[in-house]
């Protein structure tokens, strides 16, 4: 079986990649290098001892998806490629939507033309906005985005639907992935974002490197155990599995199916601090700040979709996902 990843030298993508290798798919990639570097493709192949084919190009560009597809027989495409950070999207709407729409439609098109009718989309969690209840549960209502990031997603969700709705030969997954964390346990691939980081491990990871001086918790006065915000982190690798998991599935049946991927728990912005500090023997400068616009005070999934039938659950700890985002920057220092 051979599956196109797009964006696959990404964070999420090249982990997936691995455990796609790992499962005896073959793995065809392209991605435009815009949020990335062609070496991960060098360390996906180290850590797997397997090769990997890889195509530079846009995902917009149906002529490079043509020639991918007449140059290799892809029977499923797991779709990555995307711009995914909130502040720029609010001040770019018009490049978010470009890019993240625009792929989408010619990825859709160009699979239309090759008969290649099975797609696994990487969704959020920021489409349920600020979730009534919790954990979410896949059914609740979607909408009430806060960026165009968000807003993207949730609109590619929509044309995907709507696509199944017209034809129902295809077969679609939509994954809502919460708080992706954490790196391969070989320290070879992981997320070095450049500049400052938006997300919390990042940041924490540079301000325990001494790159960044201190962290600004964003509120500590939310409705939550310690008072700051709650989220559900889940190890990159867990989550890179539930692609596997996700593809056997579509590969053997069409129709159009969600799933949230997270862990089930929720933990405080206080407690990934401590995690982090006591689990790498490493202080973590921080100072409590004004509240973040458009943050939410809790997120958290409930995972019982996929368990029952995906078979998959995420396995690994919290511990795990602290010491492996450590590892991987150590390692990776310039
Ligand atoms: P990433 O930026 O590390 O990876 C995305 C990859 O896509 C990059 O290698 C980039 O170069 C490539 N790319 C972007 N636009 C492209 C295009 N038009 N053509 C070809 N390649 C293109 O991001 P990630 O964290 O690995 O996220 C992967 C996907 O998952 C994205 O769609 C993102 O929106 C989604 N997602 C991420 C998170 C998260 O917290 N990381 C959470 C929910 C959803
Ligand atoms: C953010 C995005 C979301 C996106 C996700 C993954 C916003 C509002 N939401 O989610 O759309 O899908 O990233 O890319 O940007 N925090 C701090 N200090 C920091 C950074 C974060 O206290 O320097 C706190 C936040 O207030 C939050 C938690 O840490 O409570 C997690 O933040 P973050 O990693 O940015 O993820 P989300 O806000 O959940």
């Amino acid at each position: 079986m051979k599956i196109l990843v797009s964006g696959g030298c990404g964070y999420i993508g090249s982990h997936t990649c691995v455990e796609l290798l790992n499962n005896g798919y073959e793995v065809v990639v392209v991605d435009n290098l815009c949020n990335s570097k062609e070496n991960v493709i060098d360390k996906i192949k180290e850590i797997t001892g397997k090769n990997v084919t890889f195509y530079k190009g846009d995902v917009c560009d149906k002529e490079i998806l043509r020639k991918i597809f007449n140059e290799n027989k892809i029977d499923a495409v797991i779709h990555f490629a995307g711009l995914k950070a909130v502040g720029e999207s609010v001040e770019k709407p018009l490049m978010y939507y470009r890019n993240n729409i625009d792929s989408t439609l010619s990825l859709c098109e160009v699979m239309n033309e090759y008969n290649c009718k099975k797609i696994i989309f990487s969704s959020s969690a920021t489409v349920y906005g600020d979730p009534a209840k919790l954990p979410i549960t896949e059914d609740m209502p979607v909408g009430n985005t806060t960026n165009p990031y968000g807003s993207s997603k949730l609109y590619i969700e929509g044309i995907l639907k709507d696509l199944y709705i017209s034809d129902n030969s295809w077969g679609i997954t939509l994954l809502r992935y919460f708080n992706p964390v954490g790196a391969h346990q070989s320290g070879l691939i992981g997320e070095d974002p450049n500049g400052i980081p938006n997300n919390l491990m990042p940041y924490i990871v540079k301000v325990a490197t001494g790159e960044l001086p201190c962290l600004s918790i964003f509120g500590d006065d939310y409705d939550t155990k310690d008072g700051t915000g709650v989220r559900d982190y889940i190890h990159v690798v867990d989550l890179a599995r539930g692609h596997v998991k996700a593809l056997e599935k579509l590969l053997s049946v069409k129709g159009i199916n969600i799933y949230n991927l997270g862990t089930g728990n929720g933990y405080s912005v206080l407690e990934m601090v401590n995690t982090f500090s006591k689990v790498n023997g490493v202080d973590v400068n921080y100072k409590i700040v004004e509240r973040r616009a458009g943050d939410i005070a809790c997120c958290y999934a409930d995972c019982s979709k996929a368990f029952n039938e995906l078979g998959w659950s995420a396995e690994l700890s919290l511990d795990d996902m602290v010491k492996s985002a450590y590892n991987f920057v150590l390692k990776n220092k310039k």
